[in-house]
């Protein structure tokens, strides 16, 4: 058997043709086009890479794309002061801080410092705190993206055994809240975890989100699985492969491919979620 690909780039451009025609209709409206403020501390070379594609794509939709570019010894009272305008900002409606943010700021006093209304990283402990409570609110985008794309393949989701490799903040976390919600049975699995092949030979959805290349060896798949690779890792000679080997692709029945998979859903998400603050806060 061979795995069916989850095209996450062209479901990304879907929801951005969709994203464009809700846009247009606003501003035929009188209203504001949606604001995104995406600021940048630093010079890392892989998040210059993704806000330089936010900006981009902000652009292709008809949002304007509020740029904020710091250099890496800013502090943190100039950071929580950008914060603070771009909070009382009409223009603004929503609001990323790429991380990694440098060691010399507390990313956690960042994150908190910017309006819950304006998140749109879902990363506020107040939007968390609505995740795992099952109220509407902001939903970080890669979980929330990762739903979509498994929305776009026929994996059963109620009851099914779901097992989330990685317990961040940003994916891990807030991806089995969002499989629960879902209605699965879901598993964490982290770097203390006893029998990980067990784990994820149980696995009807494997998320894998630990940002090392090949980590999961394909034999490790449960046939007919649905496999949802997170990790983006550069190797040595320029190429991007995911956490899981691509021999999972024979045992699979669906698979995101890397590149091209859950990264174009997690940008069309930030986009979904800049949209949502916007009628939220202008109605
Ligand atoms: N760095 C890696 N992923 C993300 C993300 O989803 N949002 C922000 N703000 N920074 C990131």
């Amino acid at each position: 058997m061979s795995a069916a690909i989850i095209d996450g780039k062209a479901i990304a451009a879907d929801i951005r043709e969709r994203l464009t025609d809700r846009v247009n209709d606003r501003i035929r409206a009188g209203q504001r086009p949606p604001g995104l403020a995406v600021v940048l501390v630093g010079d890392n070379a892989a998040s210059s890479v993704y806000v330089r594609m936010k900006r981009r794509d902000c652009a292709q939709v008809g949002f304007v794309s509020h740029d904020h570019d710091l250099p890496a010894d800013t502090d943190q009272a100039a950071l929580l002061a950008l914060i603070d305008q771009l909070n009382a900002s009409p223009e603004v409606h929503g609001i990323l801080v790429q991380l990694p943010l440098p060691d010399h700021i507390d990313a956690q006093a960042v994150i908190e410092r910017i309006d819950p209304a304006k998140d749109v990283d879902g990363f506020h402990p107040r939007n968390v705190g609505r995740l795992v409570l099952r109220l509407p609110g902001l939903r970080s985008c890669t979980p929330h993206g990762v739903m979509t794309l498994l929305a776009h393949t026929d994996t059963p989701l109620a009851g099914a055994p779901a097992v989330v490799l990685g317990q961040s903040n940003i994916v891990g976390r807030p991806m089995a809240l969002e499989l629960l919600n879902a209605g699965c049975t879901v598993t964490i699995c982290h770097s203390r975890t006893r029998d990980l092949r067990a784990e994820v030979e149980r696995a009807d959805i494997l998320v894998a989100a630990v940002g090392r290349p090949g980590f999961v060896p394909g034999d490790w798949i449960k046939p007919g699985a649905t496999v949802i690779d997170v990790g983006i890792n550069r190797l040595e000679d320029g190429s991007l492969v995911g956490d899981v080997d691509e021999r999972a692709a024979e045992r699979a029945a669906w698979i995101t491919p890397v590149p091209g998979g859950v990264g174009p859903l997690t940008r069309a998400t930030l986009l979904e979620n800049t949209l949502q603050a916007a009628e939220a806060l202008d109605g």
